[in-house]
């Protein structure tokens, strides 16, 4: 069993965005039940990892231990503004080196994003969950990974070897509901 757990975390609107236009995500795609699926699932991680513009805004946040994606440092470097938060640009260091340097050997590592960095990792998911508003459209909006629109994400998370679990009800009134995407084969690492 790998050492290092890997889950994926988005909510996208019927569309596959994960933000509007203006890269901002609307309170059209916020719903509590979301965030409270969302809060408890960072809650037990060990690790959060994120690019510079992405961030939960939790109440737990700055306790959470994170790496952040970036190219202000050459490798890994402190985050002076987070003495939680350590900053990582993968062309300088190695994932696994980024883990070691935040100080997770195992356990789980939770991505949340942006469309990039769920990119970075879609060989390695153990669980993508994978949120979804079906009422909500964004036109034009922010693809919530690499490949979307022309695929839905649902597509490009089965062609790298994950596939749909039951999904679970967050929120009725509006049918978003979240479905664990899980890997047949496990990573042998
Ligand atoms: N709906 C959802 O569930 C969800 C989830 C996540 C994000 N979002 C939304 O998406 C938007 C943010 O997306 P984003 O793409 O702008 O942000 P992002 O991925 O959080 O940040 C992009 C930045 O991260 C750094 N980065 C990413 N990949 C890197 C790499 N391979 N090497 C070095 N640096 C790397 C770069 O920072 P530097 O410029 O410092 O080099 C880049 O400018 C926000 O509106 C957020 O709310 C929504």
């Amino acid at each position: 069993m790998p050492a290092r757990r890997i889950e994926g975390y988005v909510i996208v609107s019927a569309d596959g965005m994960l933000a509007n236009a203006d890269r901002m995500m609307p309170d059209s795609l916020k719903f509590e039940g979301d965030q409270t699926f969302f809060n408890a699932a960072l809650d037990r991680a060990d690790l959060i990892l994120h690019g510079r513009y992405s961030y939960e805004g939790q109440p737990n946040s700055p306790k959470r231990k994170r790496l952040i994606l970036t190219s202000v440092t050459a490798a890994l470097a402190p985050d002076p503004s987070n003495p939680n938060a350590t900053l990582w640009n993968p062309a300088g260091a190695t994932f696994d080196q980024a883990c070691e340097r935040a100080g997770i050997e195992a356990g789980t590592i939770a991505v949340i994003g942006g469309p990039d960095v769920f990119g970075m990792f879609l060989d390695r998911y153990d669980t993508f969950w994978l949120s979804q508003a079906p009422h909500v459209r964004l036109p034009g909006g922010y693809p919530c990974m690499p490949g979307v629109p022309a695929r839905p994400p649902q597509a490009i998370l089965a062609a790298h070897g994950l596939e749909a679990g039951e999904a679970q009800i967050l929120d009725a009134a509006h049918e978003v509901t979240v479905t664990p995407w899980r890997r047949a084969v496990r990573r042998a690492d």
